[in-house]
Parts: C-alpha cells; structure tokens; sequence
C-alpha cells in the first residue's frame, strides 16, 4: 500500500510534536476503554489509526502462539496490517534438509494474513544466521555455493509469488564500521552476491518489493553511510532494490539514535520506500512507570520519523507481546520489549504508537 503524498500540515507536525512531549495517556485495562473519550472518533486499534495515517503497522508473528494462544491470534488479527514470520521463512525452518521443502509454518501464516487482510513481509532470504546445516557444514565450492544461494532464492519467492508484499532480501549485510559483514556469502561469492540475490528474487516474483534490511541503521553513520553508497551503486546498475529497512531495536540503556528522519529521508531521495521492520525497546528489568514511559517514548519516535518521511511504508514490532518476545532469551537480565506484557494487555507503548497515529491521520 503506498502511503499518500501528503506532507503532514504544519497543524500536524505541531500536534506530533506535542504529543511525542506529552506523557502516553494512562493506560486503561484493554484499548475499548478509550471509546466515548472526549477525542472526538479516535480510532481504537492500531491498524485502524494506521489506515487513516497512510501506513502499514505489523508485528512479527510465532507461529506456535499463532496456532496455540487464541488471545494472540486475535491480537494479531485485530491490531496490525501487515505481518511478517518471526522464524518460519528462514533457510533453516523451510529447507532443514537438501531439496526437501517444509512451508507449513509459514503457510500458515500467509494463509492467516490473506484471511485478514493483511500484507506479509517475507523474511529473510539471504543471512548469516539460522541457514541449515547441511548447508553451512559441507565444503561446497563458491561455483556450487551460488547455485544452492540462487536455487534457495528461486525455489522460495516462487513458492510465494504473488502472496508477499516486501521481502527482506539481504539481511545484515554491513558491520558497524561500513565493512561488509564477513559471511559464507561475502567470503565464497564476493560483494556481488547482494545484487545477484535481488536480481534472482526480482525473477521469481517481479511483484514483491525487495528491501535490505539491518540493525543500528537508523539514524546517519559509518554503516549507513555504506547502505547509502551501496543503494546509489545497485540503482545505478538498474538491481531491483526498493526497500531500505531499519530494525530499530532500541535499549533504554543506551541512547535512542539521532537524526533518524534525516537518514530515511536520503533513502527516499535515491527513490526507495523505507520501512521499521523489527521495532522493540528493551530494558534492563524489573519494569517500572518511568522505564515504560520511556520505552513509550522510543516506539513514538522511531513512528515519527516514519510519518514524517514521505515513503515510508510500513512500521512493524518485533512480537507485540513480551510473553513471546525473543530478548531475555538472548540479553540476560533484560526484557519487557514490546507494546503488551505478558498477559496481553497494552503498556504505554501501545497507546504512544495509537496517538502518534491517530494525530498523523487528522
Ligand atoms: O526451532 C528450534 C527448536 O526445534 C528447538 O527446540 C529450540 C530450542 O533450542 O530452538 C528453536 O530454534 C530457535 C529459533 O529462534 C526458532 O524458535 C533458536 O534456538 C533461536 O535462537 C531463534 O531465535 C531467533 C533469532 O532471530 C535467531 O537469531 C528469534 O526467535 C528471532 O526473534 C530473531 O529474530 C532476528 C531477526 O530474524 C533478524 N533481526 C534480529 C532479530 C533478533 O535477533
């Protein structure tokens, strides 16, 4: 869905600003306790402040809560527009095996999306992480690693054709510095292999927009200084790149990035569409009032600059429930990342990003 070419008014922006300064309204028990607010035909779901705002909100969805939890599958279901597998399309979950193919998970989800009315992202094609061992054990040659890369590729965006909206193509793909990530791709096929893997999913399926994708690429630095550079060089050479997607995990124990709207602005001058594709605020626990409040804050900001940036498309939350969420798995001791705690209700989070948008779509 492209977002209409209006610039937000000035009354707008103003009102954005504000609201980004204002405290998130207190949170009432479920978001229908806002309806008959003095706010005049406030939209009461994210996906409906989202539609009248002109952008997708999505959520990375799991599939064992997807086909388990009824209450997320709801959620899901009633919040968000756009959806994107949290682990289901990746090489590892699709083809655990040489050549033997499992789609389910992830059919279920495309499935669940078509039912809803909802875009999927596809995610991802090409990474360093959670590829199968039968691939990343053996001692393949670069000639052989190029087939398997183009096969992979192939055999995946043509199963889905016609069924994605943006697949995540490349996935962190850079270094902090603006190197390129030292991977079995870079290291056996060479720095072309970026554009040979958006060149093989525009031939599987010309319809999908196709987006890199990466994290600590928000705001303007050495690694996106090197995005910058690198989608300047594959539009020059007509690759069929479209997307530049930003993460965006955010930690409150760290400063939130700096010029944020000035970076997705370059992109879209170069004529790319720009997404949020994995937004979460973690924080060092336990959660408390003030923690929350700022976690509420760093969603809101990262959204702004999505409003404020003419072809920004989309943003989506990495899980929107940290009942699910993939963070104190992975950093001890830290967690509460997402928009709904652990019993599915909405934190100040949800009602920073419903505000955000409902103010964008006056
Ligand atoms: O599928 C196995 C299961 O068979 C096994 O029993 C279980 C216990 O070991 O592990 C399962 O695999 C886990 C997989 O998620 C699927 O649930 C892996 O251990 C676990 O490491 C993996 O974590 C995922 C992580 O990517 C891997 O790097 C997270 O769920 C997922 O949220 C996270 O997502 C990434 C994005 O794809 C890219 N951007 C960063 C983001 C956060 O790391």
């Amino acid at each position: 869905m492209r977002r209409r070419h209006t610039g937000l008014g000035a009354v707008a922006l103003a009102t954005l600003a504000l609201a980004a300064a204002a405290p998130a309204t207190a949170t009432p028990k479920t978001p229908a306790d806002t309806r008959g607010s003095t706010v005049a035909a406030r939209p009461d779901t994210l996906r409906a402040a989202a539609q009248r705002a002109g952008i997708r909100i999505g959520t990375a969805v799991d599939d064992t809560a997807l086909t388990g939890d009824q209450p997320y599958r709801q959620i899901v279901g009633r919040e968000f527009s756009t959806v994107t597998p949290e682990n289901a399309m990746k090489w590892e979950a699709v083809e655990p095996t040489r050549g033997t193919y499992d789609w389910a998970a992830a059919d279920r989800l495309v499935d669940f999306a078509r039912s809803h009315g909802q875009t999927v992202r596809g995610h991802t094609l090409v990474w360093h992480s959670q590829n199968p061992a039968w691939l990343t054990e053996a001692a393949f040659t670069p000639a052989q690693l190029r087939e398997i890369l183009r096969r992979h590729i192939l055999d995946e965006v043509g199963h889905f054709k016609g069924r994605i909206w943006h697949w995540d193509v490349v996935n962190e793909a850079f270094n902090e510095d603006g190197t390129l990530r030292d991977t079995i791709w870079l290291r056996n096929l060479g720095p072309g292999y970026i554009a040979d893997a958006f060149r093989w999913a525009h031939q599987a399926d010309p319809e999908a927009q196709l987006f890199l994708n990466d994290y600590n690429n928000e705001g303007i630095n050495p690694k996106t200084d090197a995005y910058y550079a690198l989608v300047k060089r594959l539009r020059a050479e007509h690759v069929p790149v479209d997307g530049y997607g930003v993460q965006g995990h955010l930690a409150l124990q760290y400063d939130f990035p700096a010029d944020v709207t000035a970076n997705l602005r370059r992109f879209d001058a170069l004529g790319l569409q720009t997404a949020f594709t994995e937004v979460d605020v973690r924080m060092i626990l336990p959660a408390d009032a003030v923690k929350t409040q700022a976690q509420a804050q760093g969603f809101a900001t990262l959204l702004r600059s999505c409003l404020l940036v003419r072809r920004c498309v989309s943003y989506t939350v990495w899980g929107f429930t940290d009942k699910y969420s993939w963070v104190p798995g992975v950093f001890d001791g830290q967690g509460a990342a997402t928009p709904y705690d652990e019993a599915l209700t909405p934190k100040p989070a949800y009602f920073a990003l419903r505000d955000t948008l409902a103010v964008a779509g006056r």
